[in-house]
């Protein structure tokens, strides 16, 4: 073999072994960026397919405030469609007292009740989840 036909052997390996690097390296990257957006959760059992941001798979619930702020205060901070307003807490304990206090008020939220849209358009929040921002929102 003469000195071109080995430099040109060489060249060629060194081609192949990047290449199927490179194929490895893409594979990944394709199934990455066909895996769903969501998944399907069914209520009362443990949710495996993640969306993205469903706290309770992902390990570490998000606080009250959190919560609140990203999907609780469109109605509560102004008391749109006559929703309790944050804050007022005379108003919050006297709902809390009338209803059998602040789990029966959670009950309502998670089922939705007249205006109020079901866990209050957080439909991937854990119970807890909302009963922090319920304690956040009422300050009982
Ligand atoms: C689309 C508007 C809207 C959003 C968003 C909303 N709420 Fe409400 N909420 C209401 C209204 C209206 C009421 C009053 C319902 C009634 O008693 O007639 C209410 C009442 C409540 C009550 C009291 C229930 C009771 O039995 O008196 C709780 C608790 C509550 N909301 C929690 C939440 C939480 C937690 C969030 C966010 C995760 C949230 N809400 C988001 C409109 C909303």
């Amino acid at each position: 073999m003469n000195l071109i036909k080995k430099f040109l052997a060489a060249q060629a390996a060194v081609l192949a072994l990047w290449a199927a690097g490179a194929q490895a390296a893409t594979d990944e990257a394709i199934a990455e960026r066909l895996k769903p957006v969501g998944g399907v959760c069914i209520q009362g059992q443990e949710c495996a397919a993640a969306a993205p941001g469903a706290a309770a798979a992902a390990g570490g619930a998000r606080s009250g405030a959190d919560v609140y702020a990203k999907f609780c205060t469109a109605c509560h901070a102004s008391g749109l469609l006559n929703a309790p307003i944050t804050g007022d807490t005379a108003t919050w304990q006297a709902r809390a007292d009338e209803k059998g206090g602040l789990n029966a008020l959670l009950q309502n939220a998670i089922t939705g009740i007249n205006a109020m849209p079901p866990k209050g358009t957080c439909g991937d929040c854990t119970d807890e989840e909302l009963e922090d921002a319920i304690q956040h929102m009422s300050g009982l």
